[in-house]
């Protein structure tokens, strides 16, 4: 089991451009290190509002070792609290979602309302204080139809990202969208292979017969870097631009999130089989069908595709060392009636088919790289520049909180 000083030792050793050592992928001591400097600093994506869409509803999160509720208040405010009650620490939610007009503890019925505030609690004698054991809050931002929680007690600053996500999404009207399907797959891999798994379409040809019909494989059409773009991808920017959809390549200075908005291959559409609309109502204010997909992805947790007929949100949750959860969710027009609107198959068709393709991949990258004689592998500058600017991002995130200094990006 790796410590602090050890993965410190790693990270300077590390190669830039090059996979990360085996330990990065397999060892217990580094997970927990990932997750105590990673997942439990920064925002991550949690829930669509979609999933929150009256007062009571509610998700939980199980992020390492927090339980999380997320929860729509009845002033429309969606908070996020820990899922342990403040008698005698019981999860008081145990069900993934559900609706209920109190946060009800089942062990002994401490009742709390939806912001957190302890309205009952029987038999506690006349000192008992009930305004000092409301449930812990846990800090939540809605922006864009999307919800982000961070367990840090000081969260990094949202707002840059907060304000991207509304002008980027806003056009897709993701917060009246309505869940049209939702799936959960375990990757048998670690968390950062199926980031760096996203992160690049090298692979694309070789696994994903479904989605290459519509989705450019080449990094300058799907935009990786905004110094080398194909005219195909300038061209739609500014189409899309002028048509008020804001498209151009946006990201952070450490690169911890960007949004562009990209064409499909030819006259598709849509992540359908023939790239025609897997949906007949467009989501949201998107004036035209050929819109192509914005691509969204913020570290740690998720990536995002949101088109002219649906919104694709993915967001994962590491398990241990060598699991994954990734749950992928498909968002509608609310008024899109099944079987009249769209077809529920046509609709996931791809992704489904996608989701399981990367699934396969990255747990044969986790055996493989669990070889003794693994060692860390060069990545393609051309078509792998995504995974090393993730990687890279990551590897100076985690250096940054183990020392305590900030470095430049381009240290
Ligand atoms: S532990 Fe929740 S009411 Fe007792
Ligand atoms: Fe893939």
């Amino acid at each position: 089991m790796l410590r602090d000083a050890d993965v410190l030792s790693l990270l300077l050793q590390r190669r830039p451009g090059y996979s990360l050592a085996r330990d990065f992928y397999t060892d217990p001591g580094l997970f927990e290190v990932d997750m105590a400097r990673i997942w439990y600093r920064d925002w991550l994506m949690t829930a669509v509002s979609a999933e929150l869409p009256k007062t009571g509803n509610y998700v939980t999160r199980q992020i390492g070792a927090y339980s999380v509720i997320v929860v729509r208040g009845a002033d429309g405010v969606a908070r996020a609290f820990h899922n342990s009650c403040r008698h005698r620490g019981s999860r008081i939610c145990s069900a993934a979602k559900g609706t209920n007009p109190k946060l009800v503890c089942p062990y002994h019925q401490w009742t709390y309302e939806l912001d957190g505030r302890l309205l009952w609690a029987r038999d506690m004698g006349p000192d008992f204080d009930a305004s000092q054991h409301g449930l812990k809050p846990v800090h939540c931002e809605e922006t864009g139809g999307l919800i982000l929680i961070c367990l840090a007690e000081t969260p990094p600053d949202i707002r840059p990202f907060a304000e991207a996500a509304a002008a980027y999404a806003g056009p897709h009207g993701l917060s009246e969208c309505k869940v049209a399907h939702q799936s959960t797959i375990v990757e048998r891999g670690n968390w950062k292979l199926v980031m760096e798994n996203n992160r690049e379409c090298y692979h694309c040809a070789g696994s994903h017969p479904s989605l290459c019909r519509t989705f450019p494989e080449d990094p300058k059409v799907f935009g990786t870097n905004p110094a080398d773009q194909a005219p195909v991808l300038r061209n739609h920017i500014a189409k899309c631009e002028e048509a008020g959809m804001p498209s151009r390549f946006l990201a952070a200075p450490d690169a911890q999130w960007r949004f562009i908005r990209i064409p499909f291959l030819g006259t598709a559409c849509s992540y359908t089989m023939d790239g025609k609309p897997a949906v007949s109502r467009r989501v949201g204010r998107v004036p035209f069908d050929d819109a192509g997909s914005c691509l969204a992805y913020h570290y740690p947790s998720s990536w995002n595709h949101f088109l002219s007929d649906q919104g694709l949100v993915f967001r994962m949750s590491p398990i241990s060392a060598t699991e994954t959860e990734v749950t992928t969710t498909w968002l509608v027009h609310r008024d899109a009636v099944e079987g009249v609107d769209y077809d529920l198959d046509r609709l996931t068709e791809v992704w489904t088919h996608t989701n399981d393709e990367d699934r396969a991949i990255v747990e044969e990258n986790q055996r493989g790289v669990a070889s003794p004689a693994y060692e860390p592998g060069p990545y393609s500058p051309q078509h792998e520049a995504g995974v090393i600017q993730f990687v890279d991002w990551y590897a100076r995130t985690l250096q940054e909180r183990l020392t305590g200094r900030a470095m430049m990006a381009a240290e």
